[in-house]
This record gives structure tokens, C-alpha cells and sequence, in this order.
């Protein structure tokens, strides 16, 4: 208990300068002292300036460029929100909110163009130095994303994520970062949703557009968790000798899966679901035995056995790996929209390739009278949240926990209601598992700040609390109606009386 008093303390100076000053005409959900709001962007799907001062090409300005026609509008993040340009709009848009923390992540290509230290972008640097800079004269601190998923393509023509050796490169740029950067930035973050680039990337529809699934998603994991568990050391290793107190972790993404029916079935169909998703990277981190979930390794190892492959798809880790992974994080990183239903899949025949989905073999699907939002596969479910947070304080032993992401996609306009009723009630589910079950939870992040380019679904899906017109030439932000509920819960630690009406509608 004194520790998580400890850390809590401790997050919260780096985190939050708030101290708390109620409002008076609050719900009475109010979140302790010390608790810090904030909201999240990613370098791809802001800044644009693709090709300019010096940054060089990335895997999904390549992949967007060669396949127009695989992103929904068939846009791309060429300009995007125009961040690059415009990214003192964006820090006034943060003062005005009221956060204390601004969630960003920095292209690799940007400060080192072709993916190797050798040659540093100084114009590159020069443009996170300036925001960082600008941050702290505002008094919001920097969360610092080193990778959401725009790997620089000369890496990947090395086999990107595939290739092993791509953890020693990552310690390079690593260690790039942290010499210019941290003495400013105390909250690091290495790697955003590694299920989803591991999986989407390599064996879907993501850059770079693999096909793979089964074989180098797993191998693009694997090298993710060693770069990762690498990266924590170097950490630790320069926190020593400088004593500079600074917290580095990892996001994983969780969306809650629950039991379709109360059959044991669907309970372990459920169980199974979250170790594949979830303790696929969480296990080897966060638990006390480390190594991948056995249950992962138990199936996998089946079926590539049954269909007859000479060894396990699923790679291993040597001793001196399982060690130097287990453990490696100050906090969790948590990104969590949605909840699903599992129940056990038909399973595939032998002879069919090789799948992550026919190795999990769950089905998993939502209900249809859960509210929907501009995405199909985000509903508003805010009880899953509470039972997420839940299982992961059971699991490995209550870590602390940065919210990095929640949010929803809705249709464009400022009018955003519905917004307000996501944040709203996902907010009074994270209050009771604060207060009610005890998770460790020190922050929380919307994402995003603004509207951006949401991956292969373009410009058609609206996250921001500001809307962005891709039309003009400033990208010109406006504020949303759950701009100023947000700014409200920022700067109160409350959520607010009868701000709307909360009854969530479909
Ligand atoms: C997760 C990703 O980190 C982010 O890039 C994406 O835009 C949001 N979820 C919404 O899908």
C-alpha cells in the first residue's frame, strides 16, 4: 500500500500540476488528488511534412502512396492535421483545455531518415525541441510515444519487425532520443499497441501490407518485446548514473472480452481471448513468471505441430530474454475503447493457413443493441472498461496504470453529444475502479486531441475534441461541445453536473 501510495505521489508530480480545486457544481465523482488528465496524437496521423527538412520515408507513407485504394477516402497523412506546421495552434489548444499532459509520439524518420543513428536529422529535432519546450512554459508535461507504428521503410526493407537485429536499432534511436530529449521528458512510452501493428501490419491490411498471419506477426512480436525489454535496461542503466527521475513503459491495447453466455465454454473461449490479445505482450512484462502466456504457447505449438511445420510458429525466448523482459516497465499504458463477446470457434481444418485467429480460436463478436459509433468495431460498453481494468489488477499484481487512450469516432460536426456521453460514462466506470476495486490507475488520456488520419479508414473517422477542415489550408481546428465538458474534468478532477443528457442512445 505505501508503494502505491508512493507512486502515485510520484506520476503525479511529473503528470499533474492540479491540485484539485472542486468546482462546486460537480456530480460528486470527483478522481483523487494528483490524478492527471490528459490527451493523446501520433506523429503519422498529425503532423504531415512527409518529405520536408529532412525526414525521410516511412512505411506508411510508402504503403499509402503505392495503395491509394486500400484506405477508405483514399487519403493519406501527407499533410494530415498539418502538426508540423501548425503544432503552436495545437500546444494553444492544450493551454486552453486545461491538461496537464499532452500524449505525442515522434517519427523515427523524422530525427534519423534513414531509420540508423548514423545521421541525425537536426531540423527534425530542432521541431520536437520546440513543442517540448513550448509544453513545459505552458506547465503540461510531455508523454513521449518513441514508436506509433511509422517504422522508417529502409528498416523495413531489412524485414522491418521480422527481422531481429531491428532491437538493436531501435536501442540506437533509443538512445538518440533520450540524449536530446530527457532532461525534458520524464514520461516515456516505447511502443504503441504492438498487437495491432504486429497483427494489422503483418497479417492484414496495415502498413506494410504484409500477409502473413500466424508466422510474422509472431516474429514481429517476439523482436517488439526484446527491443522493448532492451530499451528498459538502457533506461535504467542512464537513470543511474544521472539520477534523473523519469518513468518509461509500454501501451498495450485491451478491449474487454467478455463471456458471450455463461457456459464454460464461453468462459474459457473468453480467457483464451484476452491471453492472445492482451497477454501476448503483458505476460512477459507484467507477470511474475514472464515468457509468453502458456496457453499461447500451448495452442500454437499444437497446431503447427498438427500442421506439420518442423517447429513452433510461435518463437522463444532464451532465459536470458525471459529475464530481461519481465519486469521491464515503471507503468502500463492502457488503451481501451470497446468490449466484445467470445465464444469458441469452428475450428480450421489442418491443410488452411496458418492464422493468430485459428490459433486463438475465438469467435468474437458485439452486440447489436450496444451503442454504436462511426467505427464498426467500437460500441459504448463502459462496464467493460471497469472489468478490464479489473482483470489486469488481478492478473499482475496491480500495476500502475496510464490510461494512454479512450474514445470514440463519430461523424463530423461540433456538435458531439455523444462524445460527452462516451467520455462520461467510461469516466464513472475507471471512478469506481479507482475508488470501489482499488486499480492502480494514475491518468487518464483521450484520445485525440484533434480530429486526424485514422490509418486505413483515412479521414472518415472523427476523434478529435477539435475538428479539423482538411479543407483549408491551415487546417483549421475548432472546438467540439466535449472540448469544453473535457476542459471542465481537467481542471476540476470532477465530472460535471448535468452537463447533457447522459442516456446513451444508439
Ligand atoms: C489506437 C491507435 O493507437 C490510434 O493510432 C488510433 O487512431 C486509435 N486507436 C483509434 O482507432
Amino acid at each position: 500500500m505505501e508503494v502505491f501510495l508512493w507512486t502515485f505521489v510520484a506520476f503525479s508530480v511529473v503528470l499533474n500540476r492540479v491540485t484539485g480545486s472542486h468546482v462546486p457544481e460537480n456530480s460528486g465523482v470527483c478522481f483523487p488528488r494528483g490524478f492527471a488528465f490528459g490527451v493523446a496524437t501520433a506523429s503519422y496521423q498529425i503532423e504531415g511534412a512527409w518529405n520536408i527538412s529532412g525526414k525521410g520515408e516511412s512505411i506508411w507513407d510508402r504503403y499509402t502512396h503505392a495503395h491509394p485504394e486500400r484506405v477508405f477516402d483514399h487519403n493519406n497523412g501527407d499533410v494530415a492535421a498539418d502538426s508540423y506546421h501548425q503544432w503552436r495552434e495545437d500546444v494553444a489548444l492544450l493551454k486552453h483545455l486545461g491538461v496537464s499532459f499532452y500524449r505525442f509520439s515522434i517519427s523515427w524518420s523524422r530525427i534519423l531518415p534513414s531509420g540508423f543513428s548514423n545521421e541525425v536529422n537536426e531540423d527534425g529535432i530542432k521541431y520536437y525541441a520546440e513543442l517540448i519546450s513550448a509544453l513545459e512554459s505552458n506547465n503540461i508535461a510531455p508523454v513521449v510515444t518513441m514508436y506509433h507504428w511509422d517504422l522508417p521503410q529502409p528498416l523495413q526493407d531489412l524485414g522491418g519487425w521480422t527481422n531481429p537485429i531491428m532491437a538493436d536499432y531501435f536501442v540506437d534511436y533509443a538512445t538518440v532520443l533520450f540524449d536530446r530529449f530527457s532532461s525534458s521528458v520524464k514520461m516515456w512510452i516505447t511502443f504503441n499497441e504492438p498487437l495491432s501493428f504486429c497483427h494489422d501490419g503483418y497479417g492484414g491490411d496495415d502498413a506494410p501490407g504484409g500477409r502473413s498471419s500466424g508466422i510474422e506477426t509472431y516474429m514481429c512480436g517476439h523482436n517488439v518485446l526484446r527491443a522493448h525489454g532492451k530499451v528498459y535496461k538502457l533506461y535504467q542503466d542512464r537513470k543511474k548514473q544521472n539520477k534523473a527521475p523519469g518513468w518509461i513503459g509500454i501501451t498495450l491495447d485491451m478491449p474487454w472480452m467478455e463471456p458471450a453466455t455463461t457456459a464454460r465454454e464461453d468462459q474459457e473461449a473468453a480467457e483464451i481471448a484476452r491471453q492472445f490479445i492482451f497477454g501476448w505482450f503483458a505476460h512477459p512484462i507484467f507477470s511474475k513468471e514472464g515468457d509468453y502466456p502458456e496457453i499461447m504457447r500451448k495452442r500454437i505449438d499444437e497446431k503447427s505441430r498438427v500442421q506439420n511445420f518442423a517447429r513452433s510458429r510461435l518463437p522463444h525466448f532464451t532465459a536470458n530474454e525471459v529475464r530481461s523482459i519481465k519486469g521491464s516497465f515503471d507503468f502500463l499504458g492502457l488503451n481501451h475503447y470497446t468490449t466484445y463477446l467470445a465464444s469458441p470457434a469452428e475450428s480450421h481444418s489442418p491443410g488452411k493457413e496458418p492464422t493468430f485467429e485459428d490459433d486463438m480460436g475465438v469467435r468474437i463478436t458485439q452486440k447489436e443493441n450496444w451503442p454504436k459509433s462511426n467505427s464498426t468495431w467500437l460500441r459504448i460498453v463502459p462496464w467493460g472498461f471497469r472489468r478490464a481494468l479489473n482483470w489486469i489488477k488481478t492478473s499482475y499484481n496491480n500495476p500502475p496504470t496510464l490510461v494512454t487512450e479512450n474514445g470514440i469516432s463519430l461523424a463530423p460536426g461540433t456538435h458531439d453529444p455523444k462524445r460527452i456521453n462516451y467520455i462520461d460514462s467510461y469516466l464513472r466506470a475507471l471512478h469506481d475502479a479507482i475508488l470501489k476495486d482499488k486499480c492502480h490507475v494514475i491518468g487518464y488520456t483521450y484520445w485525440s486531441l484533434i480530429d486526424n488520419f485514422e490509418w486505413m479508414r483515412g479521414f472518415s473517422e472523427r476523434f478529435g475534441l477539435y475538428q479539423v477542415d482538411y479543407t483549408s489550408p491551415k487546417r483549421t481546428r475548432t472546438a467540439r461541445l466535449s472540448a469544453s465538458y473535457f476542459g471542465q474534468v481537467a481542471n476540476t478532477l470532477c465530472l460535471p453536473e448535468n452537463y447533457v443528457e447522459y442516456t446513451v442512445t444508439n
